[in-house]
């Protein structure tokens, strides 16, 4: 029996749907009475008729540009230029905030965890930890503002002028996050967004949108009015438009560079409009000759296939020395064959259904492009097909005349190129439009010292002997060329979503004394030294 063929006939049922009709606007969830979208999941299952299809799981409004451009109305008033209640609290009130969201937040992780399993097929253990990972980053943004904020109660003195030096918000933060961590990564543009006094727009993505929904109620009872605004639908009909008006002031967008670029090009304000982007990867494994082969194969099959290869940070090709690179297949083969396909919620499940309805077919596409042009497909499991799956095919030998080569094939595909020459690796690295990471495997100190002063200038991560990944979210999350602009971390992401701005005052006495009698007095929300515990 093929794994197709037991997915039909361990048929799951999907036991609460949610037909979603609210949206958050100017601190209101308002009732969406216009056309709705059916939202599906992939994994198949029998509908109240029998028939056996794509799950429904619910709906959400499919909505117009009018309510996305009453959003930023909302979020322009909130924001009130800088003048509004939000940018010139105190910060610890705003904390404050952030904080009884994240604690109201905690009482829906099985439902959110239930609807990640089924909107975008990640297993359990992944939802789990992509909601609690969420949770976690919003108290470790919290802990991170205090410290910044205690480096900031203080004045500086240079050249006979008082400093007093923070960090201000920007203004209205336009937020689009991903599919593959519809939670995680969006949560980790909005929070740090709105924690240093901007207001926001979210739409979430396309897939992983109903998980949303059950968080309506904790963002309206958590944040002032227009703080948060939350819309449903498509990009062209809420995005688009908003972006047209030039009041954007940062586009926050963890996604495909064209959707950043196309974003970009209709605001009419250029230099107004500062972007925070994590974009696309092709990040590469580079398996020298003395690498432990268990250990990099447990990392490889890791770092490519993880949630199926759906990570920007995934492992998108490898190189392998030629010397080894019959040992590295067979052995990777078969250890990509030994992976357990299944549902999300199934014991030990690694691989799970794709999100994607045309995901397979793409696949497929790139595994027949790669064979027409001299590649094989290693493994015997490699390119099976189901309706929702595509089984991880390793392709080789794969060379630049293939689509999987150039593309970012954010799914279940492999390719492996041999090389020679270390040169080889690092100069395609080099041509390559992309810049996030790197795994770097071997042992020999004399070969890796110069390896990495390299490539720590053509990526922004060297993982040695290890998986790419993004975590710890306290590390630096960045990329060069098309695969990032500014870079997130817990404390990062507070300096990419604000700018500094200061109180300057000639050191004379009749400055002095008012300085004294301004911190003295507590009136000012940004002018002062207290210590935020
Ligand atoms: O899609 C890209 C994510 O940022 C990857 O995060 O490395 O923790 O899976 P991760």
């Amino acid at each position: 029996m093929n794994h197709s063929e037991k997915s039909i006939l361990n048929l799951p049922k999907f036991n609460n749907p949610l037909y979603c009709n609210e949206y958050l606007v100017d601190g209101v969830l308002h009732e969406w009475k216009g056309e709705t979208s059916e939202v599906y999941s992939t994994i198949h299952s029998k509908d109240k008729d029998g028939v056996i299809g794509p799950t429904l799981l619910g709906s959400i409004p499919d909505m117009e540009t009018e309510p996305a451009i009453a959003a930023l109305t909302a979020a322009e008033k909130s924001y009130n230029r800088g003048q509004g209640v939000w940018p010139t609290m105190k910060v610890k009130d705003r904390l404050r905030c952030l904080t009884t969201f994240a604690d109201k937040m905690k009482s829906y992780r099985e439902q959110v965890v239930e609807l990640l399993m089924w909107e975008i097929g990640k297993n359990k253990v992944d939802s789990y930890k992509e909601f609690d990972r969420t949770v976690d980053y919003i108290y470790d943004t919290v802990e991170a503002y205090k410290k910044l904020d205690r480096k900031s109660a203080k004045f500086d003195k240079q050249s006979g002028i008082h400093a007093h030096i923070r960090r201000g918000p920007i203004g209205v933060v336009l937020c689009l996050g991903p599919y593959n961590y519809p939670l995680n990564e969006t949560f980790c543009l909005l929070i740090p967004a709105i924690i240093m006094g901007n207001t926001a727009i979210f739409k979430p993505a396309k897939h992983g949108v109903l998980l949303i929904t059950p968080l309506l109620k904790a963002f309206q009872e958590s944040f002032p009015a227009g703080v948060v605004n939350i819309l449903f639908g498509r990009g062209r009909k809420i995005a688009s438009p908003i972006m047209e008006t030039g009041k954007v002031d940062v586009l926050a967008l963890i996604g495909h560079s064209s959707s950043a670029v196309a974003l970009q090009d209709l605001h009419p304000y250029k230099n107004r409009l500062r972007l925070v982007l994590g974009l696309e990867a092709k990040n590469p494994g580079i398996i020298l000759p003395d690498a432990d082969l268990d250990s990099t194969i447990k990392e490889c099959i890791s770092g490519t296939l993880s949630y199926n290869g759906q990570r920007c940070t995934a492992l998108k090709v490898l190189y392998v020395h030629e010397s080894i690179v019959d040992e590295f297949n067979k052995r990777f083969s078969e250890a990509v064959d030994a992976l357990k396909f299944g549902l999300p919620w199934e014991e030990d499940v690694f691989l799970t259904p794709l999100p994607e309805p045309g995901k397979p077919a793409y696949i497929q596409g790139l595994i027949k492009d790669a064979i027409s042009k001299g590649a094989k497909v290693m493994n015997k499991r490699g390119g099976e097909l189901s309706v929702n799956y595509s089984f991880p095919a390793v392709l080789y030998p794969v060379n630049d005349q293939m689509s999987v080569y150039h593309e970012e094939q954010f799914g279940p595909v492999v390719p492996i190129i041999s090389y020679s020459d270390i040169n080889e690796p690092l100069d395609a690295m080099a041509a390559s439009d992309y810049g996030q990471q790197v795994s770097l495997f071997g042992r020999d100190v004399r070969k890796l010292a110069p390896l990495i002063d390299v490539l720590a200038n053509l990526v922004c991560r060297v993982n040695l002997n290890s998986a790419c990944q993004r975590g710890p979210d306290v590390y630096p999350f960045t990329g060069r060329k098309n695969s990032a602009v500014g870079t997130l971390s817990v404390f990062d992401a507070l300096r990419s979503f604000s700018i500094r701005t200061f109180l300057a005052a000639k050191d004379t006495p009749y400055n002095n004394e008012i300085l004294d009698s301004l911190m003295d007095s507590k009136e000012s929300n940004f002018v002062n030294t207290e210590y935020l515990l």
